[in-house]
């Protein structure tokens, strides 16, 4: 029996691209596998992307997150008060939180600091968050992590409070900045949780 010329093109057409696609069908996402894999579409776990404490080429300055532009104040944060702002009074750290105290301020911080701060510097400021145990057990001499201090104790007493608030705000050197992730009054509630730690 001869098969009509029709079928022909159409198997010659449909077998190739089956092939193909077994070929290169995404194998597991996340595997140990070794052997070569073919993705049409990268992998989440492939793509590119900033580690921790890394730098990042593509800006002039290497840091990895964008730092906020000076003079801008997000919505609903400004304070006719530098003090609240920047942690200055006439040019100096300013040595007391210039906001009212209350337990539920003190709240407010211990919630953002399990958010923002608990990673690194532990749940109860003992500096043993997930990403401080990392750098410790990955830090040998080519690696260059900074294990994040604990801040419990005489670590936030040394300075004067304003110190600390420019820390968060601004970053330090390996700490990243939170200025532009947490309003002034959420960064002050921090730094009121934390000297109650
Ligand atoms: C990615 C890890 C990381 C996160 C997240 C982080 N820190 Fe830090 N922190 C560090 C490191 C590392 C240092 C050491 C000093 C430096 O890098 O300048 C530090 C230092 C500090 C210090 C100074 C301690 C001292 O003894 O001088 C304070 C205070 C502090 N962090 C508070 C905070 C607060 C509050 C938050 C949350 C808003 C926070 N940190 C989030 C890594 C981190």
């Amino acid at each position: 029996m001869k098969i009509p010329i029709i079928i022909c093109l159409i198997l010659a057409i449909l077998i190739p691209i089956a092939v193909i696609t077994v070929l290169v069908m995404p194998q597991e996402p996340i595997s140990d596998a070794e052997q070569l894999r073919i993705d049409p579409v990268e992998a989440l776990s492939d793509q590119p992307k900033v580690t921790a404490q890394s730098q990042n080429q593509f800006y002039e300055d290497n840091l990895p997150e964008r730092p906020r532009i000076i003079g801008t104040v997000a919505r609903g944060e400004w304070s006719a008060n530098p003090m609240i702002l920047n942690g200055t009074l006439n040019g100096q750290w300013a040595a007391v939180i210039p906001i009212k105290i209350t337990p539920q301020f003190i709240l407010q911080g211990e919630k953002q600091y399990a958010v923002f701060c608990a990673s690194c510097h532990g749940e109860a400021g003992a500096g043993d968050g997930p990403i401080a145990l990392h750098a410790r057990n990955t830090n040998n001499n080519e690696s260059q992590s900074v294990s994040p201090p604990s801040l419990v104790g005489d670590s936030i007493t040394r300075k004067p409070v304003g110190f600390y608030f420019n820390l968060i705000s601004n970053g330090g050197a390996k700490m990243p900045a939170f200025g532009g992730r947490i309003s002034p009054k959420d960064r002050w509630a921090i730094l009121s949780y934390m000297k109650s730690l």
